[in-house]
């Protein structure tokens, strides 16, 4: 088809900023982190300011990387997948516009409130009630948006990252507001209708599905459009795949009390959890392979092919962080990872290796294909590869030593059955890990910084863009 053709068959406008601006908030997000990883190792940076303590930094640093560069970058993915794998046009390029508009609203008001410290204090749903029905309209207008263009696709069938974004929409609608319900006592402050542990239940029902949803449920949707698209060949096992959906969709729901091991739960509650994640070994792995076989009789592509180097770097963070957390669940091990930076390092290599780098995957490849040119420079991608894993790797090792370090410190005893590490000594031990952890980070931000430059140059030296776009405006 002529590119003059596409542009007019599909709505691709809002793909590109929605692109656009999943790259410039990894950005940010990312710079958020490093301040805050670089607080914990050097405190003199919280510089006395409420505004800039770690307190009130953190929750911005978490809705930066899973909001605001997770939304646009899933935004950016479901609404140009949907529209290529269904052959139509997207059901309206008005509620497009809503969505990706409402959402930059929704980020601009987080960035507000959360330094000025507005916080419903549930974690990943820090935002307040305003807010929170502001995401559930928006999330809604995007859902209805992608359900009504599969519903007039051209294809009989339904192509399977469909329905992992479907799942993704119809499970995040549900958690959000069951979790968000509170009762309001003025514009900024409300309180859960929820109290004690049932509290905890549900936030933490909220909590493991903000993970198994929207950053996995959602990725794996770009990962199994963007990992054969990129590789030029069809996912491996088709029948795998389906089976990767069905597993999950029952699975993940399950899991939340593996957060509440040896609190007020009834004890059941965790047992079940943990039973239920070692399960999900099954069908994460299954994916995982899935997407890695794409690649089978092909490797050699990823010679030098940086953007697949990308995705599939991906699927082998995306096992190795589906392994260990079934294994964090067991009570014997939480009874030792729980509470210490063990977690932080399992989320940053689920959050880096796998999130970020399948998504930064999909947006280089989308980058091409939106603006109908090649990378400004592959080089440049290599290089960011590079950066990613890097930055990625020295961060979850620094936190796989002070976790465990951690964990030993506090239950460790003598033969009195007093203590042997006061808390603040364990706090000093950890010095050089979350320093290690801040440098790792400030790579892995660099390398962001150079896909955004390389986007930003690919954008501009793509003059056959504008002349396609101005070709489709006139016909
Ligand atoms: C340069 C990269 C990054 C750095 C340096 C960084 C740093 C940090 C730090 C210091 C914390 C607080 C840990 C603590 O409370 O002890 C944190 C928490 C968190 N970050 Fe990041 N981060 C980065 C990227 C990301 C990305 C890309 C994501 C998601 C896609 C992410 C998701 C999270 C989450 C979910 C938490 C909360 C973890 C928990 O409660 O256990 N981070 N990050
Ligand atoms: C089968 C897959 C997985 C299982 C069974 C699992 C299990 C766990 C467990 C047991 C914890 C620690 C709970 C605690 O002691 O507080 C945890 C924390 C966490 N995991 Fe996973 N994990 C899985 C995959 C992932 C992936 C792929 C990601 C990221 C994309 C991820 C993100 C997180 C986050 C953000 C937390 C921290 C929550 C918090 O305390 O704030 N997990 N996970």
């Amino acid at each position: 088809m002529e590119a003059t053709q596409v542009e007019q068959k599909y709505s691709f406008d809002v793909v590109r900023w929605f692109s656009i601006a999943a790259v410039v908030y990894l950005v940010v997000g990312t710079l958020v982190g490093v301040y805050v990883a670089s607080e914990l190792a050097w405190p003199w940076l919280n510089m006395d300011s409420p505004y800039l303590s770690f307190g009130r930094l953190r929750p911005l640093h978490t809705n930066a990387v899973i909001f605001a560069f997770g939304g646009c970058a899933l935004m950016a993915t479901a609404y140009y997948s949907v529209q290529r794998t269904c052959g139509v046009r997207l059901f309206s390029d008005a509620l497009g516009w809503f969505t990706f508009w409402g959402w930059n609203v929704i980020i601009v008001l987080a960035v507000i409130t959360l330094p000025l410290g507005f916080t419903s204090g549930k974690e990943y749903a820090e935002l307040e009630w305003p807010v929170d029905i502001l995401i559930a309209v928006v999330w809604l207008s995007f859902s209805f948006n992608f359900i009504m263009t599969v519903a007039k696709r051209k294809t009989s069938h339904i192509y399977v990252s469909n329905w992992f974004f479907m799942g993704m929409m119809v499970m995040i609608t549900y958690l959000h507001v069951v979790n968000s319900l509170a009762i309001p006592v003025t514009l900024f402050k409300s309180y859960s209708i929820f109290s004690g542990v049932q509290d905890a239940m549900i936030q933490w029902w909220w909590g493991h599905n903000a993970v198994g949803f929207y950053l996995t449920a959602g990725f794996l949707g770009i990962m199994y459009y963007f990992v054969p698209k990129q590789a030029g060949r069809p996912v491996f096992s088709y029948r795998l795949s389906v089976l990767h959906f069905w597993a999950l969709m029952f699975g993940y729901v399950w899991l939340g009390a593996h957060h509440l091991q040896y609190t007020a739960l009834p004890d059941w509650t965790g047992s079940l959890g943990a039973a239920v994640s070692l399960a999900m070994i099954i069908p994460s792995w299954g994916g995982a392979i899935n997407g890695m076989m794409t690649l089978s009789g092909a490797w050699d592509k990823l010679r030098d092919d940086y953007i697949l180097r990308f995705l599939i770097m991906s699927l082998a963070f995306y096992a190795m962080s589906t392994f260990e957390g079934p294994v964090m669940s067991s009570k014997t091990v939480n009874a030792l990872s729980h509470y210490t930076d063990w977690t932080v390092g399992h989320v940053h290599s689920g959050a880096l290796g796998w999130v970020v780098m399948v998504a930064a995957g999909a947006l280089y490849h989308l980058v091409q294909k939106l603006w109908n040119t090649e990378m400004y420079s592959a080089k440049l991608v290599n290089l960011h590869f590079w950066m990613a894993t890097i930055g990625a790797v020295v961060y979850i090792t620094a936190m796989w030593v002070s976790g465990i370090m951690q964990g030993l410190m506090w239950r460790d005893y003598d033969e009195f059955g007093t203590l042997t590490y006061t808390f603040a000594e364990s706090v000093a031990a950890m010095h050089p890990y979350y320093a290690m952890r801040a440098i790792g980070g400030m790579i892995f931000w660099a390398g962001a910084v150079v896909m955004l430059y390389n986007v930003v140059m690919t954008v501009r030296k793509a003059p056959a863009t504008s002349t396609v776009r101005a070709a489709a405006a006139r016909a």
